[in-house]
């Protein structure tokens, strides 16, 4: 009954994933060879569960230009945002960003993570009210329980009940952030943004969309789903990630609201962390050039997610709602999953092994995430080797 006792629990679960032999929630990639290939002890596997759905991490400018910041400016900042840790690219980044979604204010972070952590626990605050989505990333629950806000969650993607959580709050509302994700990170689903944007009019709240998933993948500029749903300016914040299209690491936030800028005295996670190393800033700035210059990623990002999603529907497979970059497969049970994600990688193919709490309403999935750089061939190839898994599809449902 020690300090340590309570990770007993833990010991069990680890244990009950063991039987392939394979600790899937710990794999190790011993080499990467390119943005879908990389070999797992000993094995090459093609790679179908990585978020990088640009495929930039091997893309020629963001290396150059990662390589001529590591030369110039050194492996790390070694400092916080506000201390030493702001360099001239960050503010270039911070530029950038803030022309690229058309605000007047960005702010760069370490990671996603903390820019949700950092943003939303410092834009809300006690006496204030959040209303989220109930399937909403870890990162968004943590900030809301930093913050201090009262939180009410609504049902995933439900118009109603946020409708009627909204109702609930009368005057409240104007002191309310409703916090949604564009494509959300384990189904692959959208939000209705359009219809939450019109709530938040109705009601005079403030809009938050977290576009981790939907930068880069969706809307005519890449911008997201915002920009797709037509309701930018109905967004208050947006908040992002470099580590899934733009294929390095770090986090940022986009308002037109001034206030934004002043969150960077106060905000715990952006001054109490080390700012991104000149290298990631370097990548990520040639990244956002390039998902700008070459539309036909996500031309191609889409066909590949296409293929994806209609083949395995026509093997069976009990799928998401809507075709996307994420492709999950919603499996009968939690054993079913582990030997279904096994017998993948003994065909060569890596995807994502998803449980609860990480996968909602008690799920257990193989998630599956496309790249642009994915050639059909590949996607054939992830196919065939479901069309092999096929009895465990017959008994899904
Ligand atoms: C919706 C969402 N928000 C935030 C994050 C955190 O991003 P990062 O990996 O940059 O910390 C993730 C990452 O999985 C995510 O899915």
């Amino acid at each position: 009954m020690g300090l340590l006792s309570k990770l007993n629990n833990v010991a069990k679960t680890r244990q009950a994933l063991f039987p392939t032999g394979v600790d899937p929630l710990n794999v190790v990639i011993d080499e990467i060879y390119s943005s879908t290939e990389a070999s797992f002890g000993g094995q090459r596997v093609l790679l179908a569960g990585t978020n990088n759905y640009l495929g930039l991490t091997f893309d020629q400018q963001c290396i150059d230009a990662a390589r001529e910041a590591l030369l110039k400016e050194g492996t790390g900042t070694t400092g916080s945002r506000m201390a030493n840790g702001t360099y001239a690219g960050h503010r270039a980044l911070e530029q950038e960003l803030a022309n690229f979604y058309g605000c007047s204010h960005a702010i760069v972070f370490s990671t996603g993570f903390v820019a949700n952590l950092g943003a939303i626990s410092t834009l809300a605050g006690v006496g204030d009210v959040i209303v989220l989505d109930a399937d909403s990333h870890a990162s968004i629950y943590d900030a809301c329980k930093m913050s201090g806000a009262e939180m009410i969650r609504f049902r995933h993607n439900s118009l109603a009940d946020l409708e009627k959580k909204l109702q609930r709050l009368g005057s409240r509302a104007a002191k309310t952030l409703i916090i949604v994700e564009g494509i959300y990170s384990m189904l692959g689903d959208c939000a209705p943004l359009a219809e939450i944007a019109a709530l938040k009019r109705k009601y005079g709240a403030w809009l938050m969309v977290d576009e981790a998933h939907s930068m880069g993948v969706l809307g005519n500029q890449g911008r997201g789903m915002a920009e797709a749903a037509g309701v930018e300016r109905d967004v208050d914040f947006i908040v992002g990630t470099f580590s899934k299209s733009l294929g390095a690491i770090g986090g940022f936030c986009v308002s037109n609201h001034p206030e934004l800028d002043l969150i960077r005295y106060v905000c715990r996670s952006y001054v109490f962390t080390a700012s991104p190393s000149p290298s990631t800033i370097a990548s990520v700035r040639a990244a956002l050039r390039v998902i700008q210059a070459k539309p036909e990623l996500r031309t191609k990002l889409w066909e590949n997610s296409a293929q994806l999603y209609q083949g395995l529907k026509q093997l069976g497979f009990e799928l998401g709602p809507n075709v996307s970059p994420i492709v999950a497969i919603r499996m009968p049970t939690k054993e079913m999953t582990l030997l279904a994600w096994k017998a993948l990688l003994d065909r060569g193919i890596y995807v994502n092994l998803v449980f609860p709490p990480a996968a909602p309403a008690g799920m257990s999935l193989l998630r599956c995430s496309v790249s642009a750089a994915h050639t059909s061939e590949q996607i054939d190839i992830v196919l065939q080797a479901f069309a092999e898994l096929q009895p465990l599809a017959k008994t899904s449902g």
